[in-house]
């Protein structure tokens, strides 16, 4: 029987990775790497930075895998979704069958936490219904950007006993941070805080968190919204990419 490992790496600062993490890394014989071209070969390098450092014990094998091309701004979302999904489930199932003999173990690095917007888990569970190869995994999670955020600024995600939010730049236009609510925002290509005018909103912004490149940013979203445009448009120019996560709280209530 194959072996195969989705291990959360954790969302950028190396020593993010947990000890659970390090252990199964030292049982792998191949790891699995996406490349989704030019913009992110610096997270393909993160990966294999995590590899040189915690695989010495035994010789190991890369197998970079080439993501299936995807429109961005597709008019059905969920559909073009599906079928980069079950494109990737296809190269997955090709690697998993060819590159892996019975009996090794495997790993996909996933970036944070595979639980949290990281489409691994669900492509994983596709290739297993294909039953054209057998195989058991196991998930070790990791430290989410979520949790970077946080961390970096500070701050407690939720008010005292309040819920917590997350969402998408793309959804967050249709939900306005409610009263004692934290909203936490990822894959926001385009600001949307931007359509939030209200005085008494508070931002905590982090870009590149736990890496030598983070930016933070806080404070009320009024005053810093155009700022953040700023910085966020010249940082993605000078590194050619950009991950940026952040909380929108209405002021009032202390948190705990
Ligand atoms: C595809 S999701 C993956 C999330 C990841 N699984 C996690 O646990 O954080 C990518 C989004 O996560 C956020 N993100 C991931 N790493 C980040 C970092 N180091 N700094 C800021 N945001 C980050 C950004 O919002 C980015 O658009």
């Amino acid at each position: 029987m194959r072996k195969l490992k989705l291990i959360g790496i954790g969302a950028g600062n190396p020593d993010y990775i947990t000890i659970q993490a390090v252990n199964a890394l030292r049982q792998v014989d191949v790891v699995f790497v996406t490349d989704k071209g030019a913009d992110t070969a610096d997270l393909v390098r993160a990966r294999k930075d995590v590899c040189e450092r915690y695989m010495q014990a035994r010789p190991y094998r890369i197998v970079e895998i080439q993501d299936p091309q995807r429109d961005r701004n597709p008019a059905a979302y969920r559909s073009a979704v599906a079928v980069w999904h079950e494109q990737r489930a296809g190269l997955y199932e090709q690697v998993i069958r060819e590159q892996m003999s019975d009996g090794e173990c495997g790993a996909f690095l996933v970036w944070g936490d595979p639980s949290l917007y990281d489409s691994t888990l669900r492509i994983i569970d596709q290739v297993a219904a294909l039953r054209t190869v057998e195989f058991e995994w196991e998930i070790i999670p990791g430290i989410t950007s979520i949790q970077a955020l946080a961390a970096r600024h500070k701050i407690s995600l939720n008010e005292i006993g309040g819920p917590v939010h997350v969402t998408t730049g793309r959804r967050l236009r249709d939900e306005q941070p409610a009263d004692g609510t934290s909203v936490l925002v990822l894959l926001d290509g385009s600001c949307a805080f931007k359509s939030f005018t209200h005085d008494d909103i508070d931002i905590y912004w982090g870009a590149y968190l736990g890496t030598p490149d983070e930016i933070l940013l806080s404070g009320r979203l009024g005053e810093l919204s155009a700022r953040i445009e700023q910085v966020r448009a010249r940082a993605r120019n000078q590194k050619g990419w950009i991950m940026d996560t952040y909380l929108l709280r209405k002021r009032g209530a202390s948190s705990c």
